[in-house]
């Protein structure tokens, strides 16, 4: 059984700096422009805000590419931003976590730098260097994975683009450094550390095996065990994988992370015999409800869950898991069937106010290099798809979906500086979606996730949101997503219709309504017809 921590009941907001909220008027965000939106945060129910990397980086994969590991990078500002940050979310009884990017640094890391010199710098085995590349590989970015690097005429290997070049984690020399790095930030007061693609750390290169090689735990322990197994703030890990790879980091008696982000559920239209999400299949949200219960019933003693449907790497929720036919039925059933599951709620900038996904004309227009590296494979040198096939599956798969600036006001650019444009494009539909419109209208989709919040901390239903059992609950309707949370004082249950059209359920008993996304309608004891992404929370006991 799990120990009770501090942050079990806590919720988590990603930002992803560069588009959250621009303080100094250049067209991109930074820390201060976060500070002034920690109110509004604290409003929403937020506890904790995790800051994608905001360290000194050239910016090729927007901060995932880090130079110096202990610098603020002056577009975000300065260390004393940082500080006074860390001041105003303690003032605010909220904390920080930051967003540690191991497996590789930036090719412009003075490491790096070194490393590339000669074969024989002192910084050489820091990274991964090979006479000649032992097999193919494409990088996740597109290009190939081994890039000839002209001064010592040798490979070196990148997972990602060629400007990430892969740490070498068999040098002990880099967990050192590391662990030096963790403190540095923890003795700050940070209490939260997201590992970056953490799967990737025990890798054996020359055997061809990335994810999960054979010392990643060992490696993961041992980190922690140097750091942050010091003090006690939370952790999660980016790991792409199954469940068992989940229970294998995150389980109790593991003592690794804390929990991780897995993406069966968010990468289940990316279709694996073709081109991943590149080739996107149509969304079954019966499949999605058993991958999801999946994880539910095989981590609720074992191991702590992560609760999400976005991030700055995938496509907005409502486009994946609704229908803008039906925008606030579907984007307020979306919280509904994430947020009383069991574990901690995590959720993306602009997912609470319904931002959607963004249609460019151009491939110019976009900025992200995983889709600019994508489509140079795939259309421009491999001919394997067509423009528009390219363009129709970054509409729904495209990172920069989720990176559009926040969409602030209807008011000239979306709220951010009137003069000039933000950095990326902004959605157009920022004169009807927008956070000061909807913190004004009742009925607005950001209203209903602030209940939402409101309810899992609730003290009279606080502990059974948290630690109450999960059991799976009408799983003979494919239509409802439906589940009850259990404990001596409580017994809720949660129903949510995943479809547009309507569907019936028959309820034994009258209870207690807590949360409708339908405030209007009724619930009854005896048969209901449930509207489009009819969704509530009703108390049973
Ligand atoms: C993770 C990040 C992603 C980044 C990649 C390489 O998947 O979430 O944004 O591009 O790692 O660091
Ligand atoms: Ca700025």
């Amino acid at each position: 059984m799990q120990e009770k921590k501090w942050w079990h009941d806590k919720v988590i907001y990603e930002i992803y700096p560069k588009s959250f909220k621009d303080d100094n008027n250049d067209g991109i965000g930074d820390i201060k422009g976060i500070i002034s939106k920690l109110d509004y945060l604290k409003d929403l129910g937020v506890d904790i805000i995790w800051i994608t990397p905001f360290f000194l980086s050239p910016m090729v994969d927007n901060g995932y590419d880090v130079e110096d590991y202990t610098k603020v990078n002056p577009i975000f500002g300065t260390m004393d931003d940082v500080d006074l940050l860390l001041d105003e979310l303690k003032k605010r009884e909220m904390y920080l976590m930051i967003d540690i990017v191991a497996n590789h640094t930036s090719d412009k890391h003075p490491w790096f730098i070194e490393s590339r010199k000669s074969k024989d710098n002192p910084y050489r085995d820091f990274y991964i260097w090979r006479e000649t590349p032992p097999y193919e590989r494409t990088s996740c970015f597109g290009d190939s994975a081994w890039t000839l690097d002209p001064l010592t005429n040798e490979y070196y290997y990148h997972e990602f683009a060629k400007e990430q070049p892969d740490l070498n984690w068999e040098n002990p020399k880099v967990m050192d450094a590391f662990s030096s790095f963790i403190e540095f930030w923890l003795k700050k007061g940070v209490k939260g550390i997201r590992f970056d693609v953490i799967h990737f750390l025990g890798k054996e290169i020359d055997k061809d095996i990335h994810g999960y090689g054979p010392t990643l735990h060992e490696k993961v322990k041992e980190l922690k065990h140097k750091s942050f197994g010091k003090y006690d703030i939370v952790t999660v890990g980016e790991a792409w994988g199954e469940l068992q790879n989940a229970i294998d980091f995150s389980s109790y008696e593991n003592d690794e992370l804390d929990m991780v982000f897995q993406f069966e559920h968010t990468s289940y239209t990316n279709d694996r015999n073709k081109h991943g999400k590149w080739t996107p299949r149509p969304i079954n949200m019966k499949d999605i409800r058993d991958i999801l219960f999946k994880y539910q019933r095989a981590l609720n003693d074992v191991a702590w869950n992560t609760l999400f449907v976005e991030n700055h790497d995938l496509g907005r929720a409502i486009n994946r898991f609704g229908d803008l036919n039906y925008y606030r039925e579907s984007g307020t059933m979306i919280p509904t069937m994430m947020y009383f599951l069991k574990g901690t709620p995590y959720l993306y900038q602009g997912q609470e106010i319904g931002m959607i996904n963004i249609r460019m004309n151009d491939i110019s227009e976009y900025e992200d290099v995983e889709i600019h590296g994508s489509f140079k494979n795939l259309v421009l040198d491999n001919h394997i798809l067509t423009r528009h096939q390219f363009m129709e599956a970054c509409y729904q798969e495209g990172r920069d979906n989720n990176r559009t600036p926040f969409q602030w006001a209807n008011k000239r650019n979306a709220g951010w500086n009137r003069s000039h444009k933000p950095w990326l494009k902004i959605n157009e539909n920022y004169h009807y979606i927008n956070a000061e419109d909807e913190i004004k209208d009742p009925s607005s989709i950001l209203n209903y996730y602030k209940k939402v919040f409101a309810l899992r901390k609730d003290e009279r239903y606080a502990s059974t949101f948290v630690y109450g059992s999960f059991k799976e609950a009408y799983l003979e309707n494919e239509n409802v997503f439906s589940f009850t949370r259990e404990d001596d004082k409580n017994l809720l249950l949660i129903v949510c219709n995943m479809h547009p059209y309507p569907t019936d359920i028959y309820l034994s008993s009258q209870g207690e309504i807590l949360l409708h996304n339908y405030e209007e309608k009724e619930i009854h004891e005896g048969n209901n017809t449930l509207l489009p992404y009819e969704s509530f929370v009703i108390k049973l006991r």
